[in-house]
């Protein structure tokens, strides 16, 4: 089943909650939190305090991903301040295995994230202690950046290998995924859509996101 996951990197934070509840009337089922430091991108987000103060808000699950050179720092702090799912990136991380194991003891839900430029085989042993492998559709750090299309091959080859395997963990996709992309995502085999900019971007974002998810929805009935 696919999920709509709004990626509040593209609200207005100001009016966050506003915001966060327009997109789940639009159908939004996870949101999407994007953790940047700097560092690792060249990009300055938010962290658990905002985490903390979604978690009063809103029921649905908080998918945090971390875009941050030392997240095993940080691990602990996002499981306080009421995390759901907690993804590290594969180049971010020295010992994966460490990370992955620290966010399972934590009580959350494990994922990993790949950059465009890393291959989805590299993940093979780790995969069974994942809840979800976020393969990302365009280079970390902002919102509103144009789908590299071989994402698609990474997504279908994840899809294969889950088979293969006979593992159940969901699959993800961020960066780019719009009204124009979104069919070709669902049908290569993502289930966990996170979209930014084509749900906040244009002020409307309940509208945006049920037409969104409406399209996904489409597309995965053709599949
Ligand atoms: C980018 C973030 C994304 C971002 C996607 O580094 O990880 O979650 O919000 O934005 P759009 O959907 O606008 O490409
Ligand atoms: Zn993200």
């Amino acid at each position: 089943m696919v999920e709509l996951c709004p990626s509040i990197l593209s609200a207005d934070f100001a009016h966050l909650a506003d915001q966060v509840a327009a997109a789940e009337r639009g159908g939004g089922t996870v949101i999407h939190v994007d953790v940047m430091d700097g560092h690792f991108v060249p990009n300055i987000t938010i962290g658990p305090p905002v985490v903390k103060s979604l978690r009063k808000f809103t029921k649905l699950p908080l998918d945090c991903h971390l875009m941050i050179s030392n997240p095993n720092d940080y691990i602990g702090a996002f499981a306080e301040a009421g995390a759901d799912w907690v993804s590290v990136h594969y180049e971010a991380c020295t010992h994966l295995h460490r990370s992955l194991e620290m966010i399972i003891h934590h009580g959350m839900k494990a994922g990993v994230v790949v950059n465009p430029a890393t291959r989805v085989d590299l993940l093979i042993e780790i995969l069974p202690m994942v809840h979800h492998v976020l393969v990302m559709s365009v280079n970390p750090g902002f919102g509103g950046q144009e789908f590299i299309s071989f994402s698609l091959d990474k997504i279908r080859r994840l899809a294969q290998i889950r088979r293969e395997l006979g593992l159940a963990f969901r699959i993800e996709v961020d960066g780019g995924v719009a009204h124009d992309t979104v069919a070709q995502v669902v049908k290569a085999g993502a289930e966990l859509l996170v979209a930014g900019n084509a749900v906040f971007g244009a002020g409307k974002p309940e509208q945006d996101a049920r037409e969104l998810l409406e399209a996904a929805r489409r597309a995965d009935g053709e599949r």
